[in-house]
């Protein structure tokens, strides 16, 4: 299972990084205004420290913006896939730059069909967002589900990137159905980390080792 950071954080992709759990990186618009820098400034950072995917997204709402913006993040380096939202216009603009080569993570992603449809155009990724379904009271996790056999199905060259995660239990759902990829916030890889227990252990075993005779 590939392990993507949902932040444009350069402290949280460096400590991940050191962990050895950082196969790629998601950035959105939201992520990016979270760093209080700007976008050029975030975008060489990031794409200076990793080198698997790093996804990138566009902000213009019509195909002819997308395709323009989509091409340009493209030209800075080769791990760079260019995120578009599943709307009409961006239906059509990953199929363009799917046409044209450009790794496209299709997101916003609510319904199976949706996923469809950008598995079809050609995106090489699509990111269903289940934390936020789940907040509606719609079960995230069956549509992720749903995607997965779709694309096996039809043996769609597109993987499944699992996206608005919140909580460790997403994680494990995930990686119970064989989704290909994970983003989580850096929080969640840390909450996987962690257990009471193993904590406890440890410090049994170093009271432990003090009582032992020392020569
Ligand atoms: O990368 C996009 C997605 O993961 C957003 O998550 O927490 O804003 O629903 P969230």
């Amino acid at each position: 299972m590939k392990f993507f950071l949902d932040t444009g954080n350069i402290d949280e992709i460096r400590e991940g990084i050191g962990m050895g759990m950082v196969d790629g990186v998601t950035t959105n618009p939201s992520l990016i205004a979270r760093e209080k820098k700007d976008f050029e400034s975030v975008v060489k950072e990031v794409l200076a420290l990793v080198d698997g995917p790093v996804s990138l997204e566009v902000v213009s709402e019509d195909v002819d913006g997308m395709v323009e913006e989509g091409r340009k993040l493209a030209a800075r380096a080769d791990n760079v896939v260019v995120k578009v939202p599943m709307t009409m216009e961006g239906l059509k603009a990953t199929k363009i730059l799917a046409d044209e080569g450009i790794a496209v993570n299709q997101t916003l992603i609510f319904s199976p069909l949706q996923a469809l449809l950008a598995a079809k155009a050609g995106a090489a990724y699509v990111s269903p967002f289940i934390g936020r379904l789940d907040d509606v009271s719609h079960d995230g996790m069956e549509l992720v589900e749903q995607i997965l056999t779709i694309i096996e199905n039809y043996a769609y060259e597109c993987e499944v990137i699992v996206a608005s995660v919140r909580h460790p239990l997403h994680v494990l759902d995930a990686a119970m159905l064989g989704a290909d990829v994970i983003t989580m916030p850096f929080k969640v890889l840390q909450q996987m980390a962690r257990h009471p227990l193993t904590d406890v252990g440890v410090q049994r075993f170093l009271d432990d080792w003090k009582k032992v005779p020392k020569k």
